[in-house]
């Protein structure tokens, strides 16, 4: 028993020090857990993500437009790789981790869960969601876990192509034609309190928080981030000329931030356990494009098996 706590507090004073943690060093059980599960659940979030974009990449205004949301959702599926990879070096085979999310055991960013109606969706996606993930993102980018935060250094930098792509979407659509600015404030009413919800529940309601803080998993809690996040948009949402659809929203001189209504917390923890607008959908594709591309993945294995009997045959040659 000694041995474990001498271990555990070599492990803490690590951290402490703002050391990072390595595959191979020595970590508690329950650490290496919750990182598996935050690790992983990016992953698929990062996946599932591509799926409201995809649905307008043939219906992009503009070939410029085209190639942008192209270039983006690209980068989901990348970031989703390098996710799955940091994943990995905790001792999980992908395989597991994606058969979680088809089986509904793991989970993925709520807000994937909303349909996307009108490419005014699409931008704001990037400034919103995005947005958001930047925020959550970049305290990442010093996660006490090494392979997680340098696979966030890449994820961040392309993040802010995303968002600023998004924006510009949005700045254009806030001088077109009166339809255009209709549909720019429809779509900014319907994502507002989903992209909030992106933070997880309140700090006093998250199960992982304080101890995630301890481990420096998160440098920031829920509530802080959301904060941010909400003061940051205020201000682009003058830029545009929309109103965020919140009466509650007014400056706080006192606090030095943004007040804010209260979140449907009802309608987040719906969403998260399944019944959101897309969820049936969107996992239903993420099997379908699964199964439609396991020969892929067979043909890669046959060819990587081959490489590895030729190696081994010319090995034995010279000795
Ligand atoms: N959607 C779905 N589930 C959520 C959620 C959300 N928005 N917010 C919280 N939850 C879940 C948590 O996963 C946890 O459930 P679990 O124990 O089964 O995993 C439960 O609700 C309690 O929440 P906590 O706040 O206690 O959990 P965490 O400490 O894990 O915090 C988090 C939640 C802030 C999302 C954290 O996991 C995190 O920072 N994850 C990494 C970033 C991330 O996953 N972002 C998602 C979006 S990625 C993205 O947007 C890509 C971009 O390119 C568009």
């Amino acid at each position: 028993m000694a041995d474990i706590t001498a271990l555990e507090a070599h492990f803490q004073n690590t951290i402490d020090q703002e050391i990072k943690i390595e595959p191979k060093d020595w970590m508690p059980d329950a650490y290496r857990k919750t990182l598996i599960r935050q690790i992983s659940q990016h992953a698929h979030s990062e996946i599932v993500g591509m799926l409201p974009e995809g649905n307008w990449i043939t219906r992009a205004p503009s070939l410029r437009r085209k190639v942008a949301l192209l270039a983006k959702v690209q980068d989901e599926a990348g970031h989703g790789l390098y996710l799955y990879s940091a994943c990995e070096t905790l001792g999980v085979e992908r395989n597991e981790l994606v058969e979680q999310l088809h089986d509904g055991r793991a989970k993925y960013s709520s807000i994937f869960n909303y349909p996307t109606l009108t490419w005014a969706d699409i931008g704001v996606i990037g400034w919103l969601v995005d947005g958001a993930a930047i925020m959550n993102q970049v305290p990442l980018c010093r996660c006490s876990y090494g392979p997680y935060a340098r696979a966030m250094v890449r994820v961040c930098k392309e993040e802010s192509f995303h968002q600023r792509q998004g924006y510009e979407i949005l700045l254009t659509l806030s001088k077109g034609t009166e339809a255009q600015r209709r549909m720019l404030q429809d779509a900014v009413n319907r994502w507002w309190w989903p992209s909030l919800m992106m933070f997880g529940p309140n700090d006093a309601d998250s199960p992982h928080t304080a101890q995630s803080m301890k481990w420096k998993i998160k440098r920031f809690t829920n509530d802080e981030l959301r904060q941010k996040f909400v003061d940051v948009c205020v201000d682009q949402a003058k830029l545009l000329n929309v109103t965020l659809p919140d009466p509650d929203l007014k400056w706080n001189e006192e606090r030095g931030h943004y007040d804010f209504g209260e979140i449907n917390w009802d309608e987040f923890w719906q969403v998260v356990k399944g019944h959101g607008p897309c969820n049936k959908e969107r996992i239903d594709t993420r099997r379908r494009a699964h199964e439609e591309g396991a020969w892929v993945r067979e043909a890669a294995m046959a060819f990587a098996e081959k490489q590895a009997r030729r190696r081994a045959e010319e090995s034995s040659q010279v000795a």
